[in-house]
């Protein structure tokens, strides 16, 4: 793992944003990995700022997300589809046929996992996966367990990440799904390069964790410590333990 620590999220924002727009100019058939939450907002501002100044062409780039929730679709204002039209998709010029993103309102579930495991094989597989962290160190919607799923999956989430989603429905814990649609780690563990983000005090202990602890289910972010190529990239805070 390669660990770089920045003074804060905008510093770390801007530098990952420019290696995606050099490895998109330098690779126009790109296929990026996606994730949601809190963590990764600085990154998609900063991807907009440059892509607005910048005339960066999207067209030919690929992205697949990391997850979304069951029962949830383009329209329902707490989905991650909605979240990432607002904060990239709606911005930056891809081409709406190359965005792939688990529809959780599929009437068959396990056969909208296996399409989306054909997508991603289908073209080659991920090249950059950039992901974010949960407190209790889940990477995509994998969560802590006595053992994890290889592939994407549907997957059952614990209350404190409820919690944590609360922000996308109107802050109400009980509106948050409780199942999701998720990349398992095998998913994660066969993109070329992955790339962790994470910023704040409650990513402390997780990051450290992930990083020096033993690579264990119950942390499932520590699976990343057997990848070849990892980059982690965190804020002054977020490192604190390491
Ligand atoms: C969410 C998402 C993850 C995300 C993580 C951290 O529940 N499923 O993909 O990386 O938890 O979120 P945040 O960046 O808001 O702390």
């Amino acid at each position: 793992m390669l660990i770089e620590t920045f003074d804060n999220e905008e510093a770390l924002a801007s530098a990952l944003a420019e290696r995606l727009i050099d490895a998109v100019t330098r690779s126009p058939r790109l296929v990026l990995g996606l994730p949601t939450g809190r963590t990764p907002i600085a990154l998609y501002r900063e991807l907009r700022r440059r892509t607005r100044e910048g005339r960066i062409d999207w067209s030919d780039v690929h992205t697949f997300n990391l997850d979304e929730f069951v029962g949830l679709g383009g329209h329902d204002a707490g989905s991650y589809r909605a979240y990432m039209q607002a904060e990239l998709f709606d911005h930056i010029g891809l081409d709406a046929a190359h965005i792939e993103m688990l529809d959780g309102r599929a009437a068959d579930l396990a056969l909208e996992c296996e399409r989306y495991e054909r997508a991603i094989a289908g073209l080659g597989g991920i090249d950059i996966q950039v992901l974010g962290i949960g407190a209790n160190g889940h990477i995509g919607f994998n969560e802590p367990a006595d053992g994890l799923h290889a592939r994407t999956h549907v997957a059952t989430l614990l209350p404190g990440t409820r919690d944590a989603n609360a922000a996308l429905f109107g802050g109400d814990p009980a509106r948050v799904p409780e199942r999701a649609l998720s990349m398992g780690m095998g998913t994660i563990l066969s993109a070329r390069h992955v790339v962790l983000v994470a910023t704040g005090a409650e990513k402390r202990d997780a990051v450290a964790g992930m990083v020096h602890g033993l690579v264990t289910p119950t942390l499932p972010a520590s699976f990343l410590q057997v990848h070849p190529r990892v980059t982690v990239m965190l804020d002054r805070v977020a490192a604190a333990r390491l």
